[in-house]
């Protein structure tokens, strides 16, 4: 008995609750209105981030091998335009007109990368923007006039598609390369790749550079900037020794591989470093006066990034 009044409610259990509830179906109601007409060709303000991706950053920039998301900045859309443009840092910089560190300065078209790799050669670097056109491109025909759009841009204060300014953002300081000198050369030693830079057997006295890349400080005007070394790339001691900020700039190869400027130095004996076949790391803490101290190597900087800036003696 017991058994078939289990097997009933079983039944009637799985019954209800197998039962389909019926949602709601919005479209239920929906009516075939009248459409309003597609506005196929909708005129775009020229002088804004959506005009210039409409008129030039889609059809001339982002074609195929170009901007088109292999490299930055990538043109591919309103968005991806705008993040890879504003404030962003050039990769390729002018080692003649240091003033083009940034691609797009909001304000400033005068001083803004993206305008300059338009109108300018610069040397080491693939051309003038665009590279090439594709046939049927109208960009021969109204280049001056979008050269113009995109200063109105910039000058406008490079807003984004709501018409938001960018905030005022300052970066922190950015590793940018570490050359070496040996027993006072002209010559920096070979640096190549994600490696130490290595120190030939007998060197006596070392001269160490430091580059940094800053959005917005010169950077020979940072604040106070220490060295410190160790055998281990994750831990340092408290000894620091001082950075002298140089009065002119020492042009040198970055990270990058590309010519930069060197304004922070040590020189400092072999001896005091360590002993052959030492792997000596290096890490450096500066400041742009806007953000606190930074240590450059961070605890979190790529390990790549660390052998880069690091010393091997022979
Ligand atoms: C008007 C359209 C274009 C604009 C506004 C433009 C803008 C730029 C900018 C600002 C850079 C420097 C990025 C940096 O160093 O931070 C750059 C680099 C580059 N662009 Fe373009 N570009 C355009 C069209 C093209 C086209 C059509 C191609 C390919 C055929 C191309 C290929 C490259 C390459 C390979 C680089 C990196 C190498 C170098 O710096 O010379 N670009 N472009």
């Amino acid at each position: 008995m017991i058994r078939i009044v289990t097997y009933f409610l079983c039944l009637v259990v799985l019954l209800t609750a197998c039962k389909k509830k019926k949602s709601d179906n919005p479209y239920d109601d929906w009516e075939d209105g009248t459409k309003t007409p597609v506005v196929a060709d909708k005129s775009v303000d020229p002088n804004t981030i959506q005009g210039l991706h409409k008129n030039i950053f889609k059809p001339t920039c982002s074609n195929s091998g170009c901007h088109d998301g292999n490299f930055e900045p990538d043109f591919r859309s309103i968005e991806s335009s705008y993040n890879s443009l504003v404030n962003r840092m050039s990769t390729n910089t002018d080692p003649a007109k240091p003033e083009f560190s940034k691609r797009v300065v909001p304000g400033s078209a005068a001083t803004s990368m993206i305008l300059h790799r338009i109108l300018e050669f610069i040397p080491g670097t693939q051309g003038k923007m665009p590279l090439l056109t594709d046939p049927g491109s109208d960009w021969p025909a109204k280049k001056n006039e979008y050269i113009q759009n995109i200063t109105q841009w910039i000058n406008d204060g490079a807003k984004d598609q709501f018409g938001k300014s960018p905030s005022s953002i300052d970066f922190i300081p950015q590793l940018a390369g570490l050359i070496v000198f040996a027993d006072a050369s002209s010559t920096p030693l070979p640096h190549s790749g994600y490696n130490p830079v290595q120190i030939p057997p007998g060197t006596g006295t070392l001269k160490i550079m430091i580059a940094y890349s800053d959005d917005k400080t010169p950077v020979n005007q940072f604040g106070t900037s220490t060295i410190n070394f160790s055998l281990n790339p994750n831990s340092y001691d408290s000894t620091v020794l001082n950075l002298v900020t140089e009065s002119s700039a020492t042009i040198g190869k970055g990270i990058l591989g590309t010519d930069i400027n060197y304004c922070h130095s040590i020189i400092i004996p072999v001896s005091d470093l360590g002993v052959a076949n030492d792997v000596i790391w290096v890490r450096t803490e500066t400041t742009d006066n806007v953000n606190g101290n930074v240590f450059i190597p961070s605890t979190t900087t790529s390990f790549n990034f660390k052998k880069y800036f690091a010393i091997k003696i022979n």
